[in-house]
């Protein structure tokens, strides 16, 4: 099934099951300054909240804003029952540690699923892994290779599949061309998260039914947006860029909002 059908099948699902709650489930989305990817994301994950029923509510900070005042929002944000998920926009102006945001929205809150206790899976992979599955993907086996090691991405998207027995391998900076080649030849599954256009291309050879997910967005020099694979690689499967995962991790965000509201 094409991802823009799948997203709508599930949102649709959504609707229902929240239609079915004493109140509607409670996103609160934290900003800092004005980044316009930033924006354009933010943007995109009210629509989806306000196309299923749930709530968002933005709080936007201006640049200058101290860490501890962004902790003290977090921390009153946790104390209210009525807010049921809490995401702060990431990058943050310079000054403000990443690592304080995430100790500090609660774990029972914390949809993106970066905490180490979060008892939700972080989007991105969650949702690579969900379509994977509904697209009866079968993990148990398989080689995988993961390209990029990020914290949001390549590391909780490994165990993911580890969790699923794969082999799983993950191949970053310091892996050499050769060993590459070697890994992606044998590869049943890719997936791509290395933030540079093309960077997996028809240079390598791949077997012909292996399926590939493509986590990359990159904006090039024609100011259109691509991945991070060469369209159209002769392959099972391929997700495209844009209308692939970027909509997977879109739809992840507000399962894990729903879960979140039930959890309570
Ligand atoms: N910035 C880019 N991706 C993300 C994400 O998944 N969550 C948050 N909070 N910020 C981001």
């Amino acid at each position: 099934m094409e991802i823009k059908e799948y997203v709508i099948k599930r949102k649709e699902g959504m609707i229902q099951e929240i239609s079915t709650l004493d109140r509607p489930p409670v996103l609160s989305i934290i900003s800092v300054g004005h980044n316009p990817a930033s924006e354009s994301y933010m943007k995109g994950k009210c629509k989806d909240s306000a196309d299923v029923g749930i709530t968002a509510i933005r709080t936007g900070l201006d640049e200058s804003a101290t860490e501890e005042e962004l902790l003290d929002v977090i921390r009153k944000q946790n104390a209210d029952d009525s807010i049921d998920g809490i995401i702060v926009q990431l990058p943050v102006p310079a000054g403000i540690r990443e690592s304080s945001i995430i100790e500090t929205i609660c774990k029972e809150k914390d949809v993106d699923g970066f905490r180490k206790d979060s008892p939700f899976v972080s989007c991105t992979p969650k949702g690579i892994v969900d379509y994977l599955e509904r697209e009866g993907f079968n993990f148990s086996g398989k080689n995988a290779v993961v390209m990029g090691r990020s914290n949001i991405v390549g590391r909780p998207m490994a165990k993911l599949l580890l969790d699923r027995s794969c082999n799983v391998t993950v191949i970053h900076s310091k892996t050499c061309e050769e060993d590459k080649k070697l890994f992606l030849a044998n590869a049943d599954l890719i997936v791509v998260a290395i933030g540079k256009e093309a960077i997996l291309n028809s240079s390598y050879k791949l077997k012909e039914t292996a399926w590939i997910v493509d986590v990359g967005i990159n904006r090039g020099e024609d100011g259109k947006l691509h991945g991070d694979v060469e369209p159209n690689l002769p392959v099972a499967k391929q997700t495209p860029v844009p209308g692939g995962v970027g909509l997977l991790t879109r739809l992840a965000l507000i399962e894990n909002v729903l879960e979140a509201s039930k959890n309570k």
